[in-house]
């Protein structure tokens, strides 16, 4: 039996030696600026939650991820799990209170509940005449300013590391993950993704919340954000394009695994980011699914995955 299960990825933690640096990128990435101290930088996506993406002051590094759960019942049982802490109120911006616990490469992995909740922000939405449904937008001019995407919220991390297989038992145990896929490199034991998605019972969430990813290095392979929609992530990857500022590293493409319509970018240090739109969704009934490379790492639509994008970790 898993200790708790969340319920989402709440935000990755990034530390950065520049939150000016920091703050721009993310902006142009899609993302708002909750909150910033002299010390850290806490941006938000066009949902509720206060924040999405935490940044501390310092040099280029992975600090950790922080999931969801329900309520503080959920912080007491995570609270037993072997290592973890006691429940702490978190003395940051957003509020709230977590139990943290190191996972098994020292990064700080955190369960939270009550996060401060903020007035969603308005959304420019894409109405499209396609299909069946030609009449969608009828009488009515399609016209989509240029600028940044439209980041809703954190969806998924995805970390690397040798022997991915056994590693991501760790992270299905304390965080009561399912896993969706395992995509495997010739023989089937050598499994070298492990797609996993959060326990919601009935309801229906992502594809995959966290992934294990095998490589010969240990670190953060990317952080994924959910855009609006499908224009959006075009009209993102324009912004992004501009000025030449930022090093694109895969897309625009649709997944086979989760399905979705991705693009990924670097931030100032290297550090990807994912937007995403349009996720396959399961359910607790969804059977593990198991897939070649090949196939489960290839586009629907889109090029090739890149090897810088599948051998990169950030430590
Ligand atoms: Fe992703």
């Amino acid at each position: 039996m898993p200790y708790v299960k969340v319920t989402d990825l709440a935000f990755g933690r990034l530390q950065s030696p520049s939150l000016d640096e920091a703050e721009e990128f993310l902006t142009k990435f899609g993302m708002h600026r909750a909150e910033r101290t002299k010390d850290a930088l806490y941006m938000r996506g066009t949902d509720p939650n206060h924040h999405i993406h935490v940044t501390h002051l310092g040099p280029s590094k992975f600090v950790g991820l922080c999931f969801f759960v329900d309520n503080e019942d959920q912080l007491k049982q995570f609270a037993k799990a072997p290592g973890a802490s006691g429940i702490e109120n978190i003395d940051e911006p957003g509020g709230g209170k977590r139990v943290r616990i190191s996972d098994p490469h020292g990064y700080q992995m955190e369960v939270m509940c009550g996060m401060q909740q903020l007035a969603p922000l308005p959304v420019r939405k894409a109405i499209v005449n396609t299909g069946d449904n030609k009449l969608r937008r009828a009488g009515e001019l399609m016209r989509l300013p240029a600028g940044p995407s439209q980041v809703k919220r954190a969806a998924h991390a995805v970390i690397m590391t040798p022997n991915a297989k056994e590693k991501i038992k760790w992270y299905r145990e304390m965080f009561g993950l399912i896993c969706s896929d395992e995509v495997y490199a010739g023989d089937k034991e050598n499994v070298i993704a492990s797609f996993n998605r959060v326990d919601r019972g009935e309801t229906y969430v992502d594809h995959h919340t966290f992934l294990c990813i095998d490589g010969p290095n240990v670190g953060l392979n990317h952080l994924s954000f959910e855009a609006q929609d499908i224009d959006d992530i075009m009209i993102g990857h324009q912004h992004l394009r501009k000025g030449d500022q930022y090093k694109h590293v895969w897309g625009i493409g649709r997944h086979v695994l989760g399905s979705q319509v991705y693009d990924y970018w670097q931030d100032p240090w290297g550090r990807v980011h994912e937007h995403w739109s349009d996720s396959d969704v399961l359910n607790i009934h969804a059977p593990t699914n198991y897939l070649p490379a090949e196939e489960g790492l290839n586009s629907q639509w889109g090029e090739a995955v890149p090897e810088a994008f599948i051998t990169h970790a950030s430590p």
